[in-house]
């Protein structure tokens, strides 16, 4: 066996380390840099049921040790999705994790059902934290009934596991991991972004035009983490850790903490090749120790 195959629910993933949603295009974007079929999967950007064109301008804009983002879920839409860059992927042998992001259940499920149909999918990402749109995104996310509702409705319609990202503004995030897990998710993906803002002092005005945007980079992870913590506790079906981890220690810290896989995401702006750098750098640190990627799972906890 692969040192670092890594088990998340029924699927089998080559190592555990994942490209974040929204921070990877739909993967292909990286193709100069690396082979992103040596990646455990790459998270799409949050795909909607038409096409969206998201925030105006200003959408992003960097803060000390992080950035900020209001992008709006800008999107080809799960249709050109599908015929565009899915037989691309596929014949790359690419695993795809399709993140998806709708506001009501009916059209997550109509999305759902359209993935469904294709080869190449191997795992839905239910997008239920979104801080930067005004009507679904967080909302589901922040409680528990409505997150469960979403989940249900998605695991009846697919045969693809269920992951579903949780929202670190939710009040009680424990409570909505834990309905999700009894609404049938296969996964917990943790977390996406924190509300925040920036002020152009000269400019006497907000930097991004949506006013508010989602706060992401190397200044999450301490929060991320103690929330990766206390789901990993919570739960019993598999927590993936996501929020600022730019280094193979960032990394290994979260899969001590009990995750069983992890995402990189903003570090990709900065370093393209960062998910493929911490790849390397687990598999070094597995070899050093003689033990798998799955045996360092926890460890931290003991
Ligand atoms: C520019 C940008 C766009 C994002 N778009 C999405 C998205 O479409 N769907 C989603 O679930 N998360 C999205 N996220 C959140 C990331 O996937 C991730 O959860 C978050 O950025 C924390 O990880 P990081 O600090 O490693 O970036 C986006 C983040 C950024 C920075």
């Amino acid at each position: 066996m692969n040192r670092l195959e890594t088990r998340i629910g029924n699927l089998v993933l080559k190592n555990p380390v994942l490209t974040a949603s929204g921070t990877f295009g739909y993967g292909l974007e990286y193709d100069d840099f690396f082979d992103v079929a040596e990646l455990g999967g790459i998270c799409t950007k949050g795909l909607s049921l038409e096409p969206r064109a998201g925030n105006a301008p200003e959408r992003i804009c960097e803060t000390p040790a992080s950035m900020l983002n209001a992008i709006g879920l800008a999107n080809v839409g799960v249709e050109a999705f599908c015929r565009d860059k899915l037989p691309v992927l596929r014949e790359r042998n690419v695993t795809v994790v399709a993140n998806i992001f709708a506001s009501s259940t009916d059209d997550f499920v109509k999305i759902a059902e359209r993935l469904d149909a294709e080869s190449g999918v191997h795992a839905l990402e239910l997008n239920v934290s979104c801080p930067n749109v005004s009507h679904g995104g967080i909302e589901f996310g922040k409680d528990p009934k409505l997150a469960a509702q979403v989940t249900s409705a998605v695991r009846k319609a697919s045969r693809l596991p269920v992951w579903v990202k949780m929202s670190p503004e939710a009040g009680d995030i424990v409570a909505v991991a834990k309905a999700c897990e009894d609404a049938g998710a296969d996964a917990l993906t943790a977390i996406n972004t924190i509300r925040g803002m920036s002020i152009d002092v000269d400019a006497e005005r907000q930097r991004l035009a949506n006013r508010t945007g989602g706060f992401s980079g190397p200044a999450l992870r301490p929060i991320a983490l103690r929330i990766v913590w206390d789901l990993c506790g919570a739960v019993s079906i598999p927590v993936i850790g996501i929020g600022g981890i730019s280094t193979t220690r960032d990394a290994l810290e979260f899969l001590l903490a009990g995750a069983r896989a992890i995402q990189v995401g903003t570090a990709s702006f900065a370093d393209p090749c960062a998910a493929r750098k911490v790849l390397s750098g687990i598999d070094a640190h597995c070899e050093k120790l003689g033990i798998t990627a799955s045996e360092l799972v926890g460890r931290a906890r003991r």
